[in-house]
């Protein structure tokens, strides 16, 4: 991040801001009951930009979302959460004519989920052209929620959004879920080639590459022209592999229960993130990732475990004594 031009924004997040309406426990025959009382039904904000933007901007830097949303209650409802959470929404688009997109995830008591969303929502509606490319560049680092969530924003499409970021002199960081429609890397691979630092789990990575072995996705992965490729292996941290040599693996904390790991991924690129913007190593990057998720994976919902920075630096002070003497 050389560029010596005074930002508006330190972080610039493009991707989904959604509603989430959590069901849960539910039973596998909950169609043989007429009623189905939970102690608790309520939406809670979900979508990957959403997620990263409030949890930067909750550890002291400003972050702007651009995403689109209907005009309608929930639009409101994510519009709302932007301002309580000091998130800057210039680049957020109000459609007409579309719903905001709602993800209904029915849990069972084990943990198996299903998640039930519209195909025609705010997420699956947003082109190219419901992102005004000039308020891209206003940030240091610009971070794409996932590669292949919004499925019409294409290869062509981030191109665009990329080149904008680059010329701005921005950082750009991804993640990634797995494709809905079949898509692979290499209908992405313009894209790919200009992410500086890419954060697809294990899993995905493997999906992805078709290997196996956790050099050769990564070799893969770089070969796109990726800068850095930061593997989330869950537990176990984080793997991250560089065109400059960088390779490491960075631990995750210990001693963590999980309750809940959706928006794991999401926190961790928030963590990383606040790490680049605050200059430090690429090994502390992925500490602060660590961190920031092993907050998040305590507390039921994506944007609950991260409250502020007191909390955050208290978790990094006790992830290093975790390792003081390795
Ligand atoms: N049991 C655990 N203990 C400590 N940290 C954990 C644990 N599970 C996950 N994490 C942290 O969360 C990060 C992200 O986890 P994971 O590998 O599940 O990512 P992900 O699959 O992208 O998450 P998501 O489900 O949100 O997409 C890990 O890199 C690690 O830092
Ligand atoms: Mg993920």
């Amino acid at each position: 991040m050389s560029t010596t031009q005074k930002k508006e924004l330190d972080v610039v997040c493009v991707g989904a801001a959604i509603v989430d309406i959590p069901l849960q426990p539910v039973s596998k025959n909950i169609f043989d009951c007429e009623s189905y009382p939970l102690e608790q039904i309520s939406m809670t904000i979900g979508g990957d930009a959403i997620n990263e933007a409030t949890i930067i901007s909750r550890l002291g830097h400003k972050a702007g979302l651009m995403s689109m949303v209907g005009r309608d209650a929930v639009g409101q409802f994510i519009l709302e959460h932007c301002q309580k959470n000091g998130i800057n929404t210039d680049g957020m688009k109000v459609r007409d004519g579309i719903d905001t997109s709602i993800n209904v995830g029915l849990v069972t008591s084990d943990g198996e989920r299903t998640f039930v969303s519209n195909r025609n929502g705010s997420l699956w509606k947003e082109t190219i052209d419901d992102i005004d490319l000039d308020l891209v560049g206003r940030g240091r680092i610009l971070s794409y929620g996932s590669f292949f969530n919004n499925p019409r924003l294409d290869n062509a499409a981030l191109v665009q959004i990329f080149r904008k970021a680059k010329e701005a002199g921005m950082t750009i960081c991804a993640d990634m879920i797995k494709p809905r429609l079949g898509e692979t890397f290499d209908d992405m691979k313009d894209a790919l080639g200009y992410v500086d630092y890419f954060f697809p789990n294990f899993d995905e990575a493997q999906l992805m590459t078709g290997e196996q072995d956790l050099d050769k996705v990564a070799e893969k992965i770089l070969s796109y022209g990726v800068g850095h490729v930061v593997i989330k292996i869950g537990k176990q941290g984080v793997c991250i592999k560089g065109l400059d040599g960088t390779d490491m693996v960075v631990p995750a904390m210990k001693g963590i229960t999980a309750l809940d790991t959706i928006g794991a991924g999401d926190n961790f690129a928030a963590g990383f993130i606040t790490g680049l913007l605050e200059g430090k190593s690429i090994k502390e990057c992925g500490e602060y990732g660590n961190v920031t998720a092993s907050l998040a994976i305590q507390s039921i919902g994506a944007t609950t475990g991260v409250k502020n920075r007191a909390m955050w630096d208290a978790q990094l002070e006790a992830y290093k004594k975790q390792y003081a003497s390795a």
